[in-house]
């Protein structure tokens, strides 16, 4: 079977993720890459391929099997259309759009023209997030109660100097990190119904936040709090927890998620599992043990499953509609923290 061919579009940070990932693939090849950055061309004759400024370029000289977008968040709608007008399938990284209404505008044109659309919620790929899904749904904690999370990590100044757009509206931690968190937590614990926030910007002093505390209410009842700051020396992320991407220094044994039921709770990603072995008191030992999981980059798995999609062998794991409702989750936190309101989300 011929290779795929697959253009990327922004060749940043994530973006040469996507060609390395690219390049050790069996089931495709880089066809291409689309940047405005000098910088991109020498990286594009490393990699030997042709580089174009614009996407209507590259549709109009090469063959195509499927495009991952990847520029700055406010280019994710108007290069998703182009790809779709193309009839070309494209993974768009996360946030699916700045706003709802067009995010819905993406997600309708690619429906309209039966494209294949994804959102780059690479995690959903992560087995520890899978398995960890399975233990609440299979009811080993019993009734999901709490839920504490947090993404607390420090990004030096040069993150935001090297991409101005990160410390802009439309970037800072909300719409480029807690939306994963949000994907995380709908998978986990089920869909968010209503948020609470406070945030603040007084340490980097940008126009964005830095740091916000959560709290989220579930569909099934449970009640969560969330802690999120980018301006914090702590280890406190998946990112730095899970070891998921080795861009980030590991801290091994720390948890960022807190599932907690009426019968045991699940520290993740430690997968430390405590449950009663007789009464369920505080006064009593718990049982505690360590379930297994074998360990996979999800960034990889997220191209095969991409693959998988443009042979018509699966459906996208990650709809735009599914990434629209998180997107909804992220902007109601933004919402709550302006107006102090409880923003409803379901
Ligand atoms: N899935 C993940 O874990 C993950 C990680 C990081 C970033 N992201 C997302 O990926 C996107 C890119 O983030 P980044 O940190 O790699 O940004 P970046 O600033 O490092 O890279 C963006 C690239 O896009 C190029 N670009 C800008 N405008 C363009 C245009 N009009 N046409 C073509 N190229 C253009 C820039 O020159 C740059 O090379 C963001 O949406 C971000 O939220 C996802």
């Amino acid at each position: 079977m011929d290779r795929l061919r697959i253009a990327v579009v922004g060749a940043g940070l994530i973006g040469r993720r996507h060609v390395k990932l690219i390049g050790q693939s069996a089931r495709c090849e880089l066809a291409a890459i689309v940047d405005t950055a000098p910088a991109a061309v020498e990286f594009a004759a490393k990699a030997g391929v042709p580089i174009y400024s614009r996407l209507a370029d590259l549709f109009a000289s090469e063959r195509l099997d499927g495009v991952i977008v990847a520029t700055p968040n406010g280019f994710h709608v108007p290069h998703g259309l182009e790809c779709v007008d193309h009839r070309v399938p494209a993974p768009i990284e996360k946030p699916i759009a700045d706003t709802v209404a067009d995010g819905a505008r993406l997600c309708g044109a690619a429906e309209q023209a039966s494209v294949p659309l994804l959102v780059g919620h690479h995690r959903r790929h992560n087995p520890l997030l899978t398995q960890a899904r399975d233990i609440v749904a299979a009811g080993t904690l019993g009734r999901l109660v709490a839920v504490v999370g947090s993404a607390a990590f420090y990004k030096p100044d040069r993150y935001f100097q090297e991409g101005p757009w990160r410390s802009q509206a439309g970037g800072g931690p909300i719409l480029i990190n807690m939306i994963h968190e949000i994907d995380n937590l709908r998978v986990l614990a089920g869909e968010i119904v209503a948020v609470q926030a406070t945030a603040s910007r007084a340490v980097r002093g940008l126009p964005v936040e830095d740091t916000v505390a959560i709290t989220l209410r579930f569909a099934n009842g449970a009640l969560g709090t969330f802690l999120l700051s980018d301006a914090a020396a702590s280890p406190r992320s998946w990112e730095q927890t899970t070891g998921e991407n080795p861009a980030y220094a590991r801290s091994d044994d720390e948890d960022c998620y807190l599932l907690a039921g009426t019968r045991g709770s699940l520290g993740v990603p430690t997968m430390r599992l405590r449950t009663y072995p007789s009464e369920r008191s505080w006064a009593q030992p718990f049982h505690t043990e360590v379930v297994r999981v074998d360990s996979a980059d999800p960034l990889a798995r997220q191209l095969e499953h991409f693959c998988a999609v443009i042979r018509r062998e699966a459906q996208p794991a990650v709809s735009g509609r599914d990434a629209l409702q998180t997107l909804r989750v992220a902007l109601a936190i933004q919402e709550a923290a302006r107006t102090g309101q409880i923003i409803a989300t379901g």
